[in-house]
């Protein structure tokens, strides 16, 4: 068999050649182009194959298949690199965006939002339904119809701030979220099975663990034969959920206008186990709410039958939670917005 290229038409099929310029295409249009130039109707291959008549009969099928052979080669070839060109590039020109990009963060919630919805999981899996009440509340359901009569000292221990709106002293921001209990009394009759949690102020002076701004998470259940035994199974209950069950609650005695009796629900401390040290000052326990059966009184204010109904609630600032579980202080750390701490937890 000759190889002179005059008489062989296969000697004019390069494929190397082919793939070369295959792969130099950057564009749909020009893969177009090279399909035309070796596939199309008066492409290389047509050539060839037309040529192959003029060849000796012994000599054909040998160049036939070469031709084949070839035909095949740069069909493949074409066909991986418009796989490789991206919709951009098949579209035309475009911006290279594979190099020197930003790492973009994602963000998540605040702190005090992943222990809100860590409460609320460890309730709702109690039995309790989530409700909120609004920020802006007037005296009756802040003060009035829990059992806090007008004048009466312990609404002073609550250094109120008020809205300049209607009567002097009867609008104001919220200072515990004990008044969605009334909102949620009065809005469903028993059993009630109710955690509230949101955000309250208080005109104070800022302290490490003091903000004018700050969260609480509140909670209500008034049933049928319900006993100060069940309120410390619960609190029992939530503060092992959340700091683990080496943690135990104790209760003592206090005093709140909506509940009798009252008490004060502290955690042995989660830094030294109870034994004693700096942050407990050296008592064993971190005091972190109040507590108490609801007063008669409340459920008159509401209509609900004292003689019929028992119930017991309980009230604490959220920070505390995540401040005691980080160690994160002050507490005015959950509200700077500082980029450091927010990333970090
Ligand atoms: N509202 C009280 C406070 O802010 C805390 C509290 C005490 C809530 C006793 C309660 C309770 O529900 O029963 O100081």
């Amino acid at each position: 068999m000759t190889t002179d290229p005059a008489t062989d038409p296969a000697a004019e099929l390069d494929l190397d050649a082919a793939r070369a310029a295959i792969a130099a295409a950057t564009t749909a249009d020009e893969l177009d182009e090279l399909r035309r130039r070796f596939l199309g109707k008066k492409g290389l291959v047509a050539r060839a194959k037309e040529s192959i008549k003029t060849l000796a009969p012994d000599q054909r099928p040998a160049v036939g298949r070469a031709v084949s052979t070839y035909s095949a080669a740069v069909e493949e070839a074409l066909g991986a690199r418009a796989a490789g060109l991206g919709p951009a590039e098949v579209e035309g020109p475009s911006l290279d965006l594979t190099l020197g990009g930003h790492g973009r963060r994602r963000g998540h919630s605040h702190l005090v939002t992943q222990c809100r919805r860590d409460l609320e999981d460890v309730f709702v899996a109690l039995g309790y339904r989530v409700a909120e009440g609004p920020e802006v509340e007037s005296d009756w359901y802040n003060f009035e119809a829990l059992n806090f009569p007008r004048g009466h000292p312990a609404r002073a221990m609550q250094d109120t701030l008020y809205v300049d709106l209607g009567e002097p002293e009867q609008v104001l921001l919220r200072t515990h979220t004990s008044p969605v209990q009334i909102r949620v009394m009065e809005s469903q009759p028993p059993p009630i099975y109710c955690v509230m949690p949101g955000r309250t102020y208080r005109n104070e002076t800022p302290s490490p663990r003091n903000s004018p701004v700050f969260h609480q998470i509140e909670g209500l259940a008034v049933d049928r034969g319900l006993t100060f035994g069940d309120l410390a199974g619960t609190i029992e209950a939530f503060t092992s959920a959340y700091f683990g069950q080496r943690v135990r609650s104790r209760l003592l005695p206090s005093f709140f206008p909506f509940t009798e009796p009252s008490a004060e629900f502290a955690l042995s401390c989660v830094f030294c186990d109870g034994s004693g040290c700096r942050v407990c000052s050296h008592t064993g326990w971190i005091e972190l709410g109040g507590c108490g059966m609801v007063d008669p009184n409340v459920f008159r204010s509401v209509g609900i039958d004292p003689e019929e109904y028992s119930g017991f609630a309980f009230g604490f600032g959220l920070e505390r939670m995540p401040m005691l579980r980080y160690g994160v202080e002050p507490i005015k750390t959950f509200f700077d917005n500082d980029l450091r701490f927010l990333i970090r937890y």
